[in-house]
């Protein structure tokens, strides 16, 4: 019977696919073209009783239509195919893959926010090499030369000279060597920052690191006094740690400075309250400061009858440590996106 037939190919064509060119021109040839299946059962019309002939004529114009139908579609899918071949079209109602956006390593942050600070306040940024002359790195910044900063425990030398101990080769402990270097080229004023990474031979733990990051900075002009550190170092702890911010400074002693003291902040956590991170004291020490040794301005080609000067050096690491409350010096280099993605937006 021709309409069993029919139904035969409507359901064949329904469950047809046409996944590459071949295949479509498969089923051209059968279902379209003049040689094909279909035509052959227009052909045999011819043999149906006249009464029959008008409703499978019906049929069999469906079955054409439904062919040509199909003929198009598989056609435009193959023209919409990647390189692959696949037809597969986009699903518009996926949910989106989230676009992840890499976010700036916290010690980036607070180095940022430090220099914007400084040069708020007429401070440049200088830079200097990581690797270094003792010269630079100790005696011209006044140590003695059996100081025990030298020691291989503080620091890691690259090269021992046969020569005088000046002329050792080491990674720099300190950015202190930049303000040497900018000194012997630049005459005063001077007012610079010095940021920059630093290596000293201590066992990696939460609290040490054999590299970590300062910022230093110096102020050499006429009549720079030690009432302009403190302001200066006032004003930087109250834009960086908030505006009821106090500082607090402790004598202490570096070969490069004359008078010299600890810069303590108020606990920026517990207000100066006392917490655990300020160690129930309410204050927590951020800085090393003094007014430059006259030995190191003479020693960089300065007059220092002429010129005072003041500096000061802190690090990076403890800051942002205090600052977001991280615990464990480790997290800065492990490179854990658990712990760089808090910082996304900051
Ligand atoms: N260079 C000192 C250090 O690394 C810090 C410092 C800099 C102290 C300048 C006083 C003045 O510990």
């Amino acid at each position: 019977m021709i309409t069993e037939r029919v139904k035969e190919l409507l359901s064949e064509i329904e469950g047809s696919q046409a996944r590459n060119k071949e295949e479509l021109e498969a089923f051209r040839l059968r279902y379209i073209s003049k040689k094909g299946v279909i035509t052959d059962l227009f052909d045999n019309l011819k043999t149906i009783a006249q009464e029959e002939r008008r409703a499978v004529g019906q049929e069999l114009n469906t079955l054409k239509n439904l062919a040509q139908t199909r003929f198009q579609e598989f056609t435009a899918l193959l023209e919409n195919a990647d390189d692959t071949g696949s037809t597969d079209l986009i699903d518009l109602t996926l949910p989106v893959v989230p676009n992840l956006n890499g976010s700036i390593h916290p010690l980036t942050i607070v180095r940022q926010k430090i220099i914007e600070i400084f040069e708020r306040m007429g401070f440049n940024v200088s830079y200097g090499p990581e690797i270094e002359t003792d010269w630079y790195n100790f005696s011209a910044l006044n140590f003695a030369d059996n100081h025990p900063a030298r020691e291989m425990q503080d620091t890691f030398f690259i090269s021992k000279s046969k020569g005088e101990v000046k002329d050792d080769v080491l990674l720099r402990t300190h950015t202190s060597n930049v303000q040497v270097r900018l000194m012997e080229r630049q005459k005063p004023p001077i007012r610079s920052i010095m940021p920059g990474r630093v290596f000293r031979n201590e066992a990696i733990s939460a609290r040490a690191h054999c590299v970590f990051h300062q910022v230093e900075g110096l102020y050499v002009d006429k009549n720079v006094s030690f009432k302009d550190l403190k302001d200066t170092l006032y004003h930087f702890a109250k834009e960086m740690f908030g505006k009821e911010s106090k500082i607090r400074l402790r004598p202490s002693y570096f070969p490069f400075t004359e008078p010299s003291a600890e810069i303590d902040v108020t606990c920026f956590i517990c207000k100066g309250k006392g917490c655990n991170i300020c160690k129930y004291s309410g204050w927590v020490e951020i800085a090393g400061s003094g007014m430059v040794d006259p030995n190191v301005l003479e020693n960089c080609g300065i007059d220092s009858e002429e010129y005072t000067g003041f500096a000061f050096g802190m690090g990076i690491e403890r800051i942002t440590m205090l600052r977001y409350g991280i615990n464990d010096l480790r997290l800065f280099t492990e490179n854990d996106v658990r712990f760089l993605r808090q910082f996304e937006g900051a």
